[in-house]
């Protein structure tokens, strides 16, 4: 857990810091966040992190708190002061406080700005990434602007929650049409039978994940092709291949969907390429302005 954290202007202990009752992050989930990986003493793509939110808090019409170079100024504060190496950093902004009512559009708020840390064990995802996961399909009862990173995460926390009862750790979540839309915390990936990697197109209904982007990359590099479409649950069952990408856990190979096993039932080649490579990639972009200074 953080033992410093970032809370309106001042760096606080844990347990001492607070945020008022009636901030809109809490009473209306008005609030938008990003996660960023850090790994050995430095954030993985904080440009393309800072800007999805910048675009969440235009689309939502929250006022930027302040200048990047101050966010990213705390930022790297928080991973310094907490001493992570390898881990995530928080950092929400809610639309501020006022006396609860629906609408903002007339008051001028100030924004709340929330930073936290949180340390990961070396190598303790590898050694997940090296059995592989579980996850669990299901209705996507989200609302139409997924594309937005906000706090409101209650469909999801359900969804996982559900998922963990089924003995999984992700639930990928279906629409109507029957196509998976993304994981509850992750974008969804397989590699279909022609041997591409497939994940579904950007769109209102997915979040534009940031290692979503530099997983196509990284692919490009490595000659792998991409095709960027949606996949059904049964699509899923018959892939050579499954995966997950996010920051918390970067790419992260699925051996079972809905308790059938994906291709050898452990990950496959491909996955396994490109999480080497997303490493090796991610201490490529290491050099300069991504260090942590620590
Ligand atoms: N979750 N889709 C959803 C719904 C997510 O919540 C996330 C990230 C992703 C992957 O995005 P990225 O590659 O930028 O992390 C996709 C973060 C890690 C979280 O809420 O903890």
């Amino acid at each position: 857990m953080s033992r410093i954290v970032y809370v309106n202007g001042s760096y606080r202990s844990y347990n001492e810091a607070s945020v008022h009752v009636e901030d809109r992050g809490l009473q209306f989930a008005d609030s938008v966040y990003e996660v960023i990986e850090v790994h050995r003493n430095h954030l993985v793509d904080p440009t393309r992190h800072l800007n999805r939110l910048d675009r969440s808090m235009s689309e939502l019409s929250i006022q930027p708190p302040m200048s990047r170079a101050a966010l990213l100024h705390i930022i790297r504060q928080i991973v310094r002061r907490n001493r992570v190496s390898d881990g995530t950093v928080y950092l929400q902004v809610t639309r501020g406080t006022a006396p609860r009512d629906f609408p903002f559009s007339d008051k001028s708020l100030s924004p709340t700005v929330i930073c936290l840390a949180r340390r990961f064990a070396r190598g303790a995802r590898d050694i997940v990434a090296a059995t592989g996961i579980s996850v669990q399909t299901m209705p996507d009862i989200r609302w139409g602007r997924c594309d937005i990173k906000t706090v409101m995460l209650l469909p999801a926390v359900l969804a996982k929650d559900q998922a963990g009862q089924a003995g999984a750790s992700e639930a990928w979540l279906v629409d109507s049409d029957g196509l998976i839309t993304e994981g509850a915390s992750s974008n969804a990936w397989i590699v279909n039978q022609k041997g591409e990697l497939q994940t579904r197109s950007l769109s209102h209904e997915l979040l534009p994940g940031i290692t979503r982007r530099t997983a196509i990359d990284v692919a490009g590099e490595l000659g792998i092709s991409v095709n960027e479409q949606a996949f059904s649950p049964q699509d899923a069952y018959t892939a050579k291949e499954a995966f997950n990408t996010s920051a918390s856990a970067t790419i992260m190979p699925v051996i079972r969907v809905d308790h059938r096993s994906i291709g050898s039932g452990k990950p496959g080649p491909f996955t396994t390429k490109l999480r080497a490579a997303f490493h090796h990639y991610a201490e490529r972009l290491h050099s300069g302005k991504s260090s942590t200074g620590s």
